[in-house]
């Protein structure tokens, strides 16, 4: 063993100048356990090219808020083990908004611990104190359960099983569903610094979307061009159709980006993500039209409240909520939202329409979240 390993050494050295890495001979995705005493308890045990896996179906996940959702893990030996080991299972998480460009070691560096389990001990942390469980319908199955999901647990979750001093893992990626959509100051284009962005998505609901929430919302057909900040800092906006004033006709559609813009000093809109709606949008059977004041009573006296709007968008976009009536916000903007288009309401695409933040006086119907 010592006589193979010499050269292999002797060669690292080398390499080690100045400041390369050496890399042993790798397995995929296992390791090999070689002359290691490593038993279970009474360091007893020899192993010779044991090696585990760790894998997961699944690399993305997404469920709604609220919802149970699982993250698959499952590890195991080959050759099978006769004798059961201490094997540490541990559940890290690295934030939505915390990952920026690929795996780096900076950002493993920043991931938190959600849950360790030991045999049949388990302890979490954090906001996933009495939330998570490990699934374990079978040996082996280190699923993690997330109940009563919430907007901020997205993210890449680290599955890792830790068997003496190697350790193996995968990553699975937490998706919330829902919808993006771009959210404008009622003092017009360009208004929020991005705290302000961040603030006017809360208010609606909602929390600034993600770079890979806003490529999907593209892949499935947002247009728009007007630059909004997301979760991250940059500012971007998605073009499905190139043209004169949203970047040229020359760039190919897709993401438009500014990149990292000053968080306090540049001002734009943004992308606020909505997640699935647990009750019911809908509008108001008030008989008349109402004024802003009006309309906030109305929703009240059914039992409901007015409608914020990222739950207009998530009902509309989630729901198939479909209706030619323009009707109050909470923000005292004035929507509706059309999934089959028609004769009289308005382009020939579904979406949310807008008339923008009419004065309050106006009348208008209503919708109401319940
Ligand atoms: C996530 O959101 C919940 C409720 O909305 C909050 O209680 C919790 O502190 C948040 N967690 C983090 C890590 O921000
Ligand atoms: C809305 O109408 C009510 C009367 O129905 C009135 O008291 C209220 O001041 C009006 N609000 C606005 C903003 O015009």
């Amino acid at each position: 063993m010592l006589s193979l390993l010499r050269p292999l050494l002797a060669a690292c050295l080398y390499l080690l100048l100045p400041g390369g890495q050496c890399r042993m001979p790798a397995y995929n995705n296992g390791f090999h356990y070689q002359d290691i005493s490593n038993g279970n308890g009474n360091g007893e045990i020899y192993f010779n090219g044991v090696r585990l896996h760790v894998e997961s179906p699944q690399h993305a996940v997404s469920a709604a808020r609220g919802s149970s959702v699982i993250l698959p893990c499952h590890y195991h030996y080959e050759p099978e083990l006769t004798a059961p080991r201490r094997t540490r299972v541990k559940w890290s998480w690295l934030p939505a908004n915390s990952i920026s460009a690929p795996v780096s070691p900076a950002a493993s560096a920043r991931e938190t611990e959600v849950m360790v389990a030991m045999g049949n001990r388990h302890r979490s942390y954090g906001s996933f104190q009495g939330r998570v469980r490990l699934r374990r319908s079978a040996p082996g199955d280190m699923s993690l359960v997330i109940n009563e999901l919430q907007l901020n647990d997205t993210g890449r979750y680290r599955c890792e099983v830790i068997d003496g001093l190697e350790d193996e893992s995968v990553t699975v990626e937490l998706e919330l569903r829902g919808v993006v959509f771009p959210y404008q100051s009622q003092k017009g284009r360009y208004h929020f610094n991005f705290f302000e962005a961040q603030q006017a998505c809360q208010d609606q609901d909602s929390t600034l979307a993600t770079s890979e929430q806003l490529f999907t919302a593209w892949e499935e057909g947002l247009d728009w061009c007007n630059a909004g900040w997301l979760a991250d800092g940059t500012v971007q906006y998605p073009i499905t159709v190139p043209r004169d004033g949203c970047g040229g006709l020359e760039l190919a559609s897709g993401l438009r980006s500014y990149g990292q813009r000053h968080r306090l000093l540049h001002h734009y809109d943004a992308f606020c993500f909505s997640p699935a709606v647990k009750g019911t949008v809908y509008f108001s059977k008030h008989p008349t039209r109402l004024n802003f004041t009006d309309a906030i009573q109305a929703c009240a006296t059914s039992g409901g409240q007015i409608a914020k709007v990222g739950q207009l968008y998530a009902a509309w976009r989630l729901m198939g909520l479909d209706r030619c009536d323009a009707g109050w916000l909470a923000d005292g903007s004035v929507r509706y939202p059309i999934t089959k288009s028609r004769a009289y309401c308005g382009p020939p695409e579904p979406g949310v329409r807008s008339f923008g933040f009419p004065p309050p006086f106006l009348k208008f119907g209503v919708y109401c979240y319940r």
